[in-house]
């Protein structure tokens, strides 16, 4: 069967959020070591931004590197720098064919020079394209970014530039990373763990969830069209009846 046909263009998500896990695994089944396995997930990457593209999703982000992935050896933190600073440099050219604006959310500070630098003029450069936005989360963690929130709120309010009793969802959103995306509609998740890993805690609210036990380098255009095709069969209901919707 034909999967890609059967997606209706008219219930598209508008936000859709990858944890992209499983690459340890990947490369342990077959016998090598990590870093194998995180450079065949850029092939995923690649597939993924294309066929997003192709479907017309306005965004996506994708879950590249948590806060807590600090904590990993050093060895594979560089690596995993390494493979970000390198896809970077080769897929400047793809995004820009293809219309993509490229942005980033996390502790960006916190990241290597390199990277830091690579990011911003890849960001930078991609500013003016509109076909879709392609965000990278790097050093990011929902907790972290909360915390952030309270702080700048905190602040506005201690120099009276916000009254407490004005504090509402539109000026947390305002503040987050995200400030300037939809909230997620479809969160998917490789490599069987069901769990969210400290990822978008806030803008998941109302996300429909996909759980699948590929593994992150596995995941093909075709897993793709798969959680969409699910994601139109559910009926999100946002609290009311399922009366109240038809
Ligand atoms: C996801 O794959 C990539 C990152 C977290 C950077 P993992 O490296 O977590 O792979 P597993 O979970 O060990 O298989
Ligand atoms: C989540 O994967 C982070 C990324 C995919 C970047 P992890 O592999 O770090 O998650 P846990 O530790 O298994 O929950
Ligand atoms: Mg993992």
């Amino acid at each position: 069967m034909d999967l890609k046909a059967s997606i209706q263009t008219k219930k598209l998500p508008r936000h859709i959020a990858i944890i992209m896990d499983g690459n340890g695994r990947w490369a342990k089944q077959k016998g090598y070591i990590r870093a194998v396995g995180h450079e065949n997930g850029t092939k995923s990457v690649r597939q993924i931004v294309e066929s997003c593209t192709e479907l017309g999703i306005e965004n996506l982000t994708l879950y590249a590197f948590s806060t807590e992935n600090w904590n990993r050896p050093k060895l594979e933190v560089k690596t995993l720098m390494k493979l970000l600073v390198s896809s970077l440099k080769k897929e400047i050219k793809t995004l820009q064919d293809n219309n993509i604006k490229l942005s980033a959310i996390g502790a960006l500070d916190t990241l290597p020079n390199k990277v830091h630098k690579e990011l911003f003029e890849v960001i930078e450069k991609t500013k003016n394209n509109s076909r879709m936005t392609l965000t990278l989360a790097l050093s990011y963690g929902s907790r972290e970014e909360i915390i952030n929130v309270v702080k700048e709120i905190s602040n506005k309010v201690k120099n009276n530039i916000i009254s407490p009793e004005k504090i509402d969802e539109s000026i947390i959103n305002e503040h987050l990373y995200t400030q300037n995306l939809p909230d997620v509609d479809l969160l998917i998740r490789t490599s069987g763990e069901q769990r969210i890993s400290n990822f978008l805690l806030w803008q998941i609210a109302y996300a429909e969830l996909f759980f699948t036990n590929v593994l992150w380098p596995d995941f093909a255009k075709e897993h793709l069209y798969e959680a969409i095709i699910e994601y139109q069969k559910r009926e999100r209901r946002f609290g009311k009846t399922s009366e109240q919707l038809s």
